[in-house]
């Protein structure tokens, strides 16, 4: 069932959002070539804290015989598709590198996520981080009241191949506010016209995953880390959106 928000509830998961897109903004402004990813995580859980919000990704759990999820955030470096896990690694000049962050506050959950180049990248990842963050706004663009739900991936879809890129299929976008994950799914492949159709007080996250090379992915024997299976670059970019009768309000801008 897709929940339907009531005013009230969009305050509270926009009061989350905003914690989240300030975080990411913090984020930002710390990657830098010599930072350990824990570093990252740590300035996240604190800021997100300070703010009277939680994580809600520590201790998530996906089922299955994996551990619950360990960090406040998720970094995802290169290959790495999404839910990376911050430990150790130290960033390098050339990476790119995204993080995804949710907060929960008062019983409300935000969700969004960006990558960003570690120095100076190559021309190939530049596009590549171009074309992601656009396909997300192609894919916006399509989430309004009254659209079939699969216009949405039709149109990040279309938009990632012309620009020849893949999208991954094995993850998708979802529902979110009183949940962090909520009917409905939206993956980021389909066909327009097909799905259900959307309605405003729907809240929705949006989030292509977009691979140099193959959409195929795996997971790493951590339980978590998802890796494109050539090795090759992958970008994520996600906002939480509000659907109205109008344009979409990007509640995690
Ligand atoms: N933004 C990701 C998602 O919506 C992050 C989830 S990490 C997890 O799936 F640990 F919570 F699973
Ligand atoms: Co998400």
């Amino acid at each position: 069932m897709i929940l339907i928000k009531t005013k009230k509830e969009i305050d509270y998961i926009k009061e989350s959002c905003s914690i989240v897109a300030e975080t990411l903004r913090l984020l930002k402004a710390n990657v830098k070539p010599g930072i350990k990813t824990s570093e990252l995580a740590q300035i996240a859980d604190d800021y997100i804290q300070s703010n009277g919000g939680k994580s809600a990704f520590k201790g998530y759990s996906q089922g299955g015989d994996s551990i619950d999820y360990p960090g406040a955030i998720c970094i995802s470096v290169d290959s790495e598709v999404v839910h990376g896990i911050p430990g150790e690694r130290v960033l390098r000049n050339g990476e790119i590198v995204s993080v995804d962050v949710g907060v929960e506050k008062k019983g409300y959950f935000g969700d969004a996520a960006l990558t960003v180049p570690v120095g100076e990248i190559s021309e190939e990842k530049k596009k590549l981080l171009e074309v992601t963050q656009q396909s997300l706004y192609k894919g916006i663009d399509e989430a309004v009241a009254g659209n079939p739900l699969h216009n949405i991936s039709a149109a990040v879809q279309e938009y990632v191949e012309k620009n020849g890129f893949s999208v991954v299929r094995d993850l998708c976008g979802h529902g979110v506010g009183k949940y962090l994950h909520e009917a409905p799914s939206i993956p980021n492949y389909g066909r327009k016209g097909t799905g259900v159709k959307l309605k405003s007080g729907m809240t929705i996250a949006i989030e292509p995953m977009v691979n140099a090379g193959t959409y195929r992915v795996k997971v790493e024997p951590d339980g978590w880390t998802v890796v494109t299976t050539d090795g090759m670059p992958s970008a994520h970019f996600e906002h939480t959106i509000l659907i109205t009768n109008g344009k979409p309000e990007i509640l995690t801008a």
